[in-house]
């Protein structure tokens, strides 16, 4: 509450996101709550729960999708309230364009160099804008302030910013951008290139994660729409509105929720070993993340191949645990990508296994962060190999989860991240015998290099927390606001 209400004391936040912190799902007649994996989920949801307020996002879940009232609020998180929960309902045609269509199959493939072509359909388009107008609506519904301070998440609300700003012209929208931006010239492939520039243009503040990204953006901007860029304040000027774009690395909360109540790493060591049916003496490395083509699941099997067929002698010794959450499944890139993968993990088991030693376990599966908190505790090495990706928090959460300063982390060079944690073993998950070596270095490196290299990725994650990324955006919205009654007053 500090955060908020020091830098912007009396301001009224609301979040926007399509992601939902909470998925209430019915049961066998029971709700079942479930936290989604998501990046933005895990860094956002910290932040509104220190500082309260509304979050708008789209209702995924089973539950309530007939009875709720529409425009009902809950309070959550479950059991310890401290914000409320506004859900938009959205219908499968409109989900279809807006979600897997648009953001999804456009946007998603267009920002990350994954080879994977994106599609743009006139339909897709016109649900996106419908769906946006949407949650525009329900954000200057909602305010009850002129001048309210709007957290617009991701490439699914591009055109909220504009829209917020055209009702709320007073209000502070922040908009976090959290996949890569590419360059100009792959951003030109978009169709709808201009509105989505302009409407990130309404935003006081467009924030991405690295100032690389925020190039991209700028030579976007100034390839495609009237506007003064002021490269030295890290501004553009369109239609007479100013907007700061700057890199702020996201992150997550330090002490993580997950690691309160998990038992001690001996413990998760044996019991992990133990539900997996490996010896307790085996080493394990694990990859936790969704099933998505950007992450390089199938390059780091094969380097678990690579590694089992140049030194045989890891075989029975060594297991590779790949946890995999079901996402965005309908799409054919999404369905074929698991296809593939439990293809690739029979192939090697056939290969380098027997039937009692499967060297690679492919768990479909989503698992709420205690249980992935508690595989991070257990391994010997996290293997983050994406072949694109904004930052990746899934490297910091298996940095914050080794409290014991063990462990090793495999990074891939096309992350964020490895630019903050650069005591990981840095990767191109494109050179598979590179990755095998590291994957073999991790294993064998020795108890004091593992403790030196932690302790600094840690440090490294506990002073530039999640809760600092929000200060650091609010300090320069305050900046701003400040600015704004200046030149009202002056005018
Ligand atoms: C990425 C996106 C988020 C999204 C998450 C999970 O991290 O940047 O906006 O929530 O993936 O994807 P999903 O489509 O399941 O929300």
């Amino acid at each position: 509450q500090k955060l908020l209400h020091e830098i912007l004391p009396g301001a009224e936040v609301l979040i926007v996101s399509n992601r939902e912190p909470y998925i209430h799902n019915k049961e066998g007649g029971q709700i079942a709550i479930q936290t989604p994996a998501s990046g933005l989920v895990s860094a956002l949801e910290p932040v509104i729960r220190a500082c309260g307020g509304t979050w708008i996002a789209h209702g995924s879940g089973t539950a309530d999708r007939e009875t709720a009232n529409r425009e009902d609020k809950i309070d959550v998180p479950p059991g310890a309230p401290s914000y409320a929960l506004r859900r938009i309902w959205i219908s499968d045609e409109e989900q279809d364009g807006y979600y897997y269509g648009l953001a999804n199959e456009g946007l998603w493939p267009l920002c990350h160099i994954a080879f994977v072509r994106p599609q743009f359909r006139q339909s897709d388009w016109e649900q996106y804008r419908k769906i946006n107008r949407r949650f525009a609506d329900a954000v200057i519904h909602e305010a009850k302030t002129e001048d309210p301070v709007v957290l617009v998440q991701d490439y699914h609300f591009a055109l909220v910013p504009r829209m917020i700003r055209q009702s709320l012209p007073r209000a502070t929208i922040i908009t976090f951008w959290h996949i890569p931006w590419p360059n100009a010239e792959t951003f030109s492939i978009c169709p709808w290139k201009e509105e989505i520039i302009d409407g990130l243009l309404g935003s006081t503040i467009l924030g991405l994660h690295t100032q690389f990204h925020c190039n991209n953006f700028f030579e976007t901007v100034d390839r495609f729409v009237e506007s003064r860029i002021d490269r030295e304040h890290a501004t553009v000027t369109s239609k007479g509105h100013e907007t700061m774009v700057r890199a702020y690395p996201i992150s997550i909360e330090w002490p993580p929720a997950a690691l309160a109540g998990q038992p001690p790493v001996e413990r998760c060591r044996t019991e992990v070993r133990q539900a997996i049916g490996i010896a307790p003496t085996a080493k394990l490395a694990v990859g936790i993340e969704r099933l998505d083509y950007t992450k390089g699941i199938l390059d780091r099997i094969k380097a678990v191949d690579d590694l089992l067929t140049r030194d045989p002698s890891w075989k029975g010794r060594f297991t590779f645990l790949q946890v995999a959450a079901p996402s965005r499944g309908k799409l054919a890139s999404y369905s074929s990508l698991r296809e593939e993968a439990l293809a690739l993990a029979r192939d090697i088991n056939s290969r380098h296994g027997d039937a009692a030693y499967q060297p690679v376990r492919l768990v479909i599966q989503h698992h709420e962060s205690a249980e992935v908190f508690k595989l991070f505790r257990a391994a010997d090495v996290c293997i983050v190999s994406s072949l694109h990706d904004g930052m990746n928090l899934v490297a910091k959460e298996f940095v914050a989860s080794r409290d014991d300063e063990r462990g090793v982390l495999v990074l891939s060079s096309f992350t964020g991240a490895a630019r903050e944690l650069a005591e990981a073993l840095i990767v191109n998950p494109y050179n598979t015998q590179e990755m095998s070596s590291a994957l073999a270095a991790a294993l064998r490196m020795p108890p004091n290099e593992q403790q030196e290299r932690m302790r600094l990725m840690r440090q490294q994650v506990r002073e530039w927390n999640v809760y600092r990324w929000a200060g650091r955006m609010l300090i320069d919205a305050a900046a701003s606001r400040q600015r704004q009654r200046i030149l009202a007053i002056a005018s």
